[in-house]
């Protein structure tokens, strides 16, 4: 098969990995791609917005499957427009993509399918949403409509915090004419994935992400500084609840509505007194729990995408290796606000003879044969082992040969499941 890849991140690149090592390649592209992905795939220098350039790509070089890693390509509707091209395509639609580029259109699918969510309301001005919280008071979540790179989220602490955040949206910080005001759902958060078909989804292992920037979950939000997989946080009985509440009504509902849901279904979810509650969703993986999942995933990945695309995945299985894997994000000092590019990365062939070290690259570029930074999050440096704690000492061996000066991690990444294997003994 020919197979393109879009996206640039560490996500694609361990998505590159997993299709590359599929028996049913032939060739296979990725566009932009970075200085790792090239060790996987062909790197071609298409503007992936440019849908018409993406289709004649595909056109001239007989591409019989285009995967899409970031949500911004599936908002824009890539997947409708190479559809109609005769393309298959893996990934949501235009319409269905809104469960991750509209949080008002999500919330209102949840009203509609009886979906557990915060209580919410919808704003299209910043009076009726300052009177809102004024009524309500704090702490409650303001929240931008539209894609915001994970800065369309405020959680307020106090009523003056989110009036401020209200004043931000809407004076056009994110360009948006409606903001949702939510209730704050007090728990423990983890994400939780689906691979879908438009019918029937089945769930992927669970995985963990770190949002805050420095250790101990504190400093602001980013996009995420390191996975680990399984989590203990989602039990057998979390499981169920999740797909029987919150991800098979999502499906039926897409499709009852007569735009169905295929592709990866990525669900925030707060564990509340009252059970798990959705906070938001995303269309495609997480951005570094693919690259632990990718790890752990046994089958094939090629022939679960065509399933997704065909609405052929009922009888379909995954299977994962049972070892633990974790992933610790490398980013560039300064991240998530201003950084340096272009500063010189050494060590990582040495880093990588770690035993079962596989170093993903996040925002890298080649020059004259040196890894230069080239991007916010750099580089994903992931392990196995038999236990999170032993895949979190291995990926910190690995971390400790990489020689750059300009960059930072955490070290507590996987510490929630570090503390419950050393609780077990
Ligand atoms: P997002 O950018 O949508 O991923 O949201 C950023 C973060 O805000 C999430 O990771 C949650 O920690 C938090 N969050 C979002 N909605 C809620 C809510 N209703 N209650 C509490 N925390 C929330
Ligand atoms: N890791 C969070 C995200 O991909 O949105």
């Amino acid at each position: 098969m020919h197979i393109l890849l879009l996206g640039s991140g560490g996500r694609e690149h361990a998505l590159a990995w997993k299709i590359a090592a599929s028996p049913l390649v032939t060739k296979f592209w990725c566009a932009p791609g970075n200085a790792g992905i090239a060790r996987e795939a062909e790197c071609v220098a298409l503007d992936v917005a440019d849908h018409a350039a993406v289709i004649d790509f595909c056109k001239t070089n007989a591409v019989e499957l285009v995967v899409v890693g970031p949500e911004t390509p599936l908002a824009a509707g890539i997947v409708d427009d190479l559809t109609a091209a005769g393309i298959k395509a893996f990934g949501p639609s235009k319409i269905p993509a809104q469960l991750e580029s509209s949080k008002g259109f999500t919330k209102a699918l949840c009203t509609e399918f009886g979906i557990p969510t915060g209580a919410y309301k919808r704003f299209t001005n910043a009076k009726d949403a300052r009177d809102y919280v004024q009524s309500q008071g704090a702490p409650i979540v303001v929240k931008a409509d539209g894609l915001a790179a994970g800065k369309g989220v405020v959680v307020a602490k106090t009523v003056r915090e989110a009036e401020d955040a209200i004043a931000m949206m809407f004076e056009g910080a994110f360009d948006d004419a409606e903001v949702v005001i939510e209730e704050f759902l007090p728990g423990r958060e983890i994400s939780f994935f689906a691979l879908c078909d438009g019918e029937t989804a089945i769930p992927l292992a669970s995985a963990q992400d770190h949002k805050r920037v420095f250790d101990h979950d504190v400093g602001p939000n980013t996009g995420g500084m390191g996975a680990y997989s399984p989590t203990p946080l989602v039990t057998p009985a979390i499981h169920d609840a999740i797909m029987a509440k919150i991800i098979l009504p999502t499906v039926s509902g897409m499709k009852q509505r007569g735009t169905p849901f295929r592709g990866i279904l990525y669900a925030g979810i707060m564990l509340t007194t009252q059970g798990p509650k959705l906070f938001e969703f995303n269309v495609r993986f997480g951005d570094p729990e693919c690259q632990v999942l990718m790890l752990r995933m046994m089958s094939d990945i090629v022939p679960a995408f065509l399933a997704a695309c065909d609405g052929q995945l009922k009888n379909f299985d995954l299977r994962w290796h049972p070892d633990s894997a974790l992933t610790v994000v490398m980013a560039a000092k300064g991240y998530p606000g201003d950084y340096q590019k272009g500063t010189r990365i050494d060590g990582l062939d040495d880093a990588a003879k770690v035993d079962t070290v596989e170093i993903f690259h996040a925002g890298t570029v080649e020059q004259d044969g040196a890894i230069l930074a080239n991007g916010g999050r750099v580089l994903n440096v992931c392990a196995l082992g038999k236990t999170v704690t032993e895949a979190q000492m291995r990926a910190y061996q690995a971390v400790d040969r990489i020689n750059w000066p300009e960059g930072f991690c955490r070290r507590d990444i996987g510490w929630q499941a570090v503390e419950a294997e050393k609780a077990k003994g």
